[in-house]
């Protein structure tokens, strides 16, 4: 944010800074087991309670498939109060303990039951992923530590009994447009964890910057990451003006690697994206003959969809991405590759002999059949490694590869259309779950792209879209919600836009539609921010203000 807009912004901070000292406010157990987001599926309230203290144990079932949860409990619980709880493998139903267990009758695999009785904690998942989210669910009964002294770590005897209504429940990060370090990343990667979802979709190539390290291609990095200068205020605005600095950064295969274990321990899978044929121009920067004209190109500057494309003719081109996909494979053990497929022009393939002998020789329509076996010839490769694809919907455009997931992101139309012809779908319309938009009245917000999305609208989304038969709507495998960061540069504003209007998400993707209830969920968000607060999220605060008798 600059001066100008801090300005702007200022009256909402200092109503903001008059409101009681945080959006916690004190409330007894039996308040804060009804608080729950996202609303878990069967609770109910027993009599009594149960405390954690210095003797209690940790106690997963014989062999160590649970080892990673429960050091992640282990870890949680010292964090949130000091106590360093002893792990052992033994019978976790015994008194004074937290059992932690997986019960093949939990149908489910990132279902749960969490049992708390005055004699110790039980969470029952239907895999290792369920009694993470069972422990997830623990972790918001905890009290919230508000003064100097730690509060007992008494929690409300209860039984839950829950589960996912979506198995894909995702978060996107565009890297490209702005670099964010990789301690924030991992903070985004708790962030989705808390919220009981489980994927992170890491938008790592971009015009603007290549982001990911690839040993056999150094000039992706040494070229790619960086940019001589970036726009200056909105791209509308004419004349345009550029800032004079260099910017850039990219992340190394060792700190991908780590960023990876750390997901895999927050039951989180990437999904990194490679953007192909469009939004390359950093890659043709480093490697001009990837290029139709074969350059020379510039890493990009401002924002927009460039003509510069990897050209569909040329053989090496397809090498260069095969090679490139060998090291990303290496790299993100999970089965999707987003191969991106978006906004893709096609003047140059029109004007390029390479690309029309390619249309000749495959006997191809027109250049977006060209684009269909560009997908296609990729997704032929990464099959062969045993990896699926997932691209934008214009992959649908001159026809889908075989096992393609498409990503609709231009309204739900491109995956209703998919789900029709029987392919995956994750709906990411971005009417509805583009966190790059305005969520309040633009005067008062600092810049964005444009667009209004208020939690209130994203709350309500509803990914199944209603003119899908119950066959069809099987296809829709969840949603996700994507930060595009034009005009993100900083964690501060990432994170003001991305919460708490993900965590409306969290409660769509999660929670039962029956249960779904606005005004609900935001009484419950009051008590949910603690955790935000915890981790110094920079989270947006319009419903609380707006509300603001209600505190
Ligand atoms: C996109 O927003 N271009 C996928
Ligand atoms: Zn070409």
């Amino acid at each position: 944010m600059n001066i100008k807009q801090i300005s702007r912004f200022l009256p909402v901070l200092m109503m903001f800074s008059l409101l009681p000292g945080c959006f916690s406010p004190e409330e007894n157990r039996e308040q804060r087991s009804l608080n729950i987001i996202p609303k878990p599926g069967e609770m109910v309230k027993k009599e009594g309670s149960f405390t954690i203290n210095r003797k209690t144990t940790i106690v997963f079932s014989e062999n160590e498939s649970l080892l990673k949860e429960a050091n992640y409990l282990t870890d949680l619980l010292n964090e949130y109060s000091g106590l360093k709880l002893k792990l052992i493998t033994d019978n976790p139903k015994d008194k004074n303990t937290i059992g932690l267990i997986v019960n093949s009758n939990i149908v489910n695999p990132e279902g749960y039951v969490l049992k708390v009785t005055e004699n110790g904690i039980t969470i029952e998942g239907g895999s290792p992923s369920g009694v993470f989210y069972g422990i997830q669910t623990l972790r918001q009964l905890l009290p919230h530590q508000t003064g100097k002294a730690k509060a007992k770590l008494q929690v409300q005897s209860i039984e839950i009994k829950d589960e996912p209504r979506f198995a894909y429940r995702g978060l996107h990060l565009d890297v490209g447009r702005h670099f964010f370090p990789v301690e924030f990343i991992k903070e985004y990667i708790d962030l989705i964890a808390l919220h009981k979802m489980n994927t992170f979709h890491w938008h790592l190539t971009e015009d603007q910057g290549w982001r990911i390290e690839i040993k056999k291609y150094p000039e992706l990095t040494k070229v790619g990451a960086f940019r001589k200068e970036t726009l200056k205020g909105h791209w509308g605005k004419k004349p345009r003006e550029y800032d004079g600095e260099r910017y850039g950064g990219f992340y190394t295969q060792e700190e991908i690697k780590e960023v990876v274990n750390y997901a895999l321990e927050r039951n989180v899978t990437i999904i990194p994206e490679i953007e192909m044929p469009g939004h390359s121009l950093a890659a043709l920067a480093s490697y001009p003959h990837l290029g139709c004209t074969g350059g020379p190109y510039e890493v990009a500057t401002h924002w927009g969809v460039f003509n510069d494309v990897y050209c569909a003719g040329k053989d090496s081109v397809f090498i260069f991405l095969e090679d490139v996909l060998d090291e990303v494979i290496a790299l993100f053990p999970g089965k999707y590759i987003h191969i991106g497929g978006d906004e893709s022009p096609k003047h140059n393939w029109k004007e390029c002999p390479e690309c029309q002998a390619r249309i000749k020789a495959e006997g191809l329509k027109d250049e977006h059949e060209l684009q269909s076996y560009f997908i296609k010839r990729i997704e032929a490769y990464l099959l062969s490694k045993d990896r699926y694809i997932i691209g934008w919907d214009e992959i649908l455009e001159g026809g889908l590869a075989p096992e393609a997931t498409v990503m609709s992101w231009r309204g739900e139309a491109g995956g209703i259309e998919a789900a029709k012809q029987n392919h995956n779908v994750i709906m990411t319309p971005n009417k509805y779950v583009y966190l790059d938009y305005y969520q309040a009245e633009p005067e008062n917000e600092p810049l964005a792209i444009g667009g209004f999305l208020t939690l209130e609208t994203i709350y309500n989304y509803e990914p199944l879209p209603d003119t899908l038969n119950s066959e069809e709507q099987k296809y829709i495998l969840g949603a996700q919600a994507n930060v595009w960061t034009e005009y993100i540069s900083t964690t501060d504003y990432a994170e003001y836009m991305t919460f708490p209007r993900a965590t409306a998400l969290a409660e769509v993707l999660w929670s039962p539609k029956k249960d779904r209830d606005f005004n609900d969920f935001t009484k419950r968000l009051k008590s949910f921010v603690y955790h935000l607060d915890r981790l110094d999220v920079n989270y947006a605060k319009h419903v609380f203000i707006e509300n603001k008798e209600e505190l």
